[in-house]
């Protein structure tokens, strides 16, 4: 058995556990990633794609921004269609200039990789039978690589596997606490080489169901329906997907909507999730490993981001300054930020999808609900302030001396 000495092991290569490595790098604290996937894999998993304004600076100060500074797409604001009618949410004169950013998971993740490459930082890809083991004394993490057993012996484990991972799953159930909510219908993803139908995304309530207007960049579209759960992928072809995008759409997106084939095609379940605590002795939960949004909000990616920030911060706390407060600090300070934004995901969801259950009492009082907050200032700040993301401290990382 190969030995590994380290002080944090982190357990998933997604982009929470990727920028917790660059930015642990940058504050000089020796680490692992360990993934179960290839690296391939990893870099081509196709997700959603806004950035709040917080996690853009966290990007910049990992020093992956780059691409993210020439290819993003800055948004100051959003539409929302109801009722056959557009109605835009100016994100930034009700958030004192905040904005969001259209860039892709996968190319944040893809910059990420890229970075963590060039600084020649030790990762695992194809990982097998991973496991995290005596995380309330000596922390271990087990694994089979290349034909050969590994143990990694460390002072902290990270547990960035999401939702399906191994972390998670190792705590003992008397200790840890889960909430869940499923939601009874799925997102049909599309996406094309197509210019986008607008400028701005269009999150769109229809008496057909929910629909989404995204985009990638200005030749790359991304459109999501809602569907019930029932449905598979081999159930819509393209000609299906663009006929009822159009019907659930306003006259004007209808005739401008650009159609074409589509390079990526799937149905994902929504979901609220969340864990608590988010710390178990020398084991920190970050990302989906410890909760799950429905993607109405955008904040799966911006979440994972926000964990990732306190860990780093706490991390850098222990090593360099030698307090511990950051650690004990981190669940809490994490799950009052997940909560607020699970609240947001879960009223974006409920009052823009149709649910069968609903009785028609309860459909008028969404509208009505809806028509307050597309027409109220305060309304609509409360969607904007939410939607450009709560604000959190980002620390400076002034320590780029490596940890003996
Ligand atoms: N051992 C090693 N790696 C594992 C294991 C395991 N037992 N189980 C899962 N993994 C890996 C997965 O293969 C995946 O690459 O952990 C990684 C988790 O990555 P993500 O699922 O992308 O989770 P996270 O990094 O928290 O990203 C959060 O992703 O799903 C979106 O909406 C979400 O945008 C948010 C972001
Ligand atoms: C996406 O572009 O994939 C996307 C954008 C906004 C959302 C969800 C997904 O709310």
């Amino acid at each position: 058995m190969e030995i590994v000495k380290t002080k944090v092991a982190i357990i998933g290569s997604g982009p929470a556990g990727l920028l917790l490595g660059q930015l642990l790098y940058k504050a000089g604290i020796d680490h692992v990633i360990i993934e179960q996937r290839s690296a391939e894999y990893v870099a081509s998993r196709i997700r959603a794609g806004i950035l709040e304004q917080v996690s853009v600076d966290l990007l910049e100060q990992a020093g992956v921004d780059q691409n993210l500074k020439t290819k993003g797409l800055p948004h100051s604001g959003i539409e929302i269609l109801t009722n056959g009618k557009k109605h835009r949410v100016d994100l930034s004169s009700l958030t004192e200039g905040k904005q969001v950013t259209v860039y892709g998971q996968t190319e944040v993740t893809k910059d990420l990789m890229q970075a963590r490459e060039h600084a020649e930082l030790t990762s695992f890809y194809e990982a097998e039978q991973v496991q995290v083991d005596d995380f309330y004394s000596e922390p271990k993490v087990t694994f089979h690589y290349h034909g050969k057993d590994y143990q990694i012996e460390c002072d902290f484990i990270a547990g960035c596997d999401g939702y399906h991972g191994v972390c998670r799953a190792s705590v003992p159930v008397d200790k840890v606490k889960t909430f869940e909510k499923v939601y009874p219908f799925g997102w049909l993803g599309v996406l094309a080489d197509v210019p986008p139908v607008a400028d701005e995304l269009i999150y769109v309530q229809s008496e057909r169901g929910f629909a989404l207007c995204s985009m990638r960049s200005e030749t790359r579209s991304r459109y999501y329906l809602q569907v019930p759960l029932t449905d598979h992928v081999e159930d819509w072809s393209d000609e299906r997907f663009w006929e009822e995008l159009k019907r659930r759409l306003d006259p004007e997106s209808r005739e401008k909507l650009v159609t074409g084939i589509s390079i990526e095609k799937s149905i994902a379940p929504l979901r609220s999730f969340v864990t608590e605590p988010m710390r178990f002795g020398q084991l920190f939960l970050a990302g989906d490993a410890a909760h799950i949004v429905p993607p109405t909000g955008a904040k799966g990616l911006n979440l994972a981001a926000s964990d990732i920030a306190y860990l780093s911060s706490a991390l850098v706390e222990y090593y360099h300054e030698g307090s511990e407060q950051g650690i004990n600090e981190y669940s809490e300070k994490c799950l009052q930020r997940v909560w607020k934004a699970e609240r947001f995901s879960w009223w974006m969801t409920h009052l823009l999808h149709r649910f069968e259950t609903e009785s028609e009492f309860d459909h008028k009082i969404k509208q009505a609900e809806l028509s307050y907050i597309l027409t109220s200032q305060a309304g609509q700040t409360t969607l904007a302030e939410n939607y450009v993301g709560l604000p959190y401290e980002i620390k400076p990382l002034n320590h780029l001396q490596p940890v003996g």
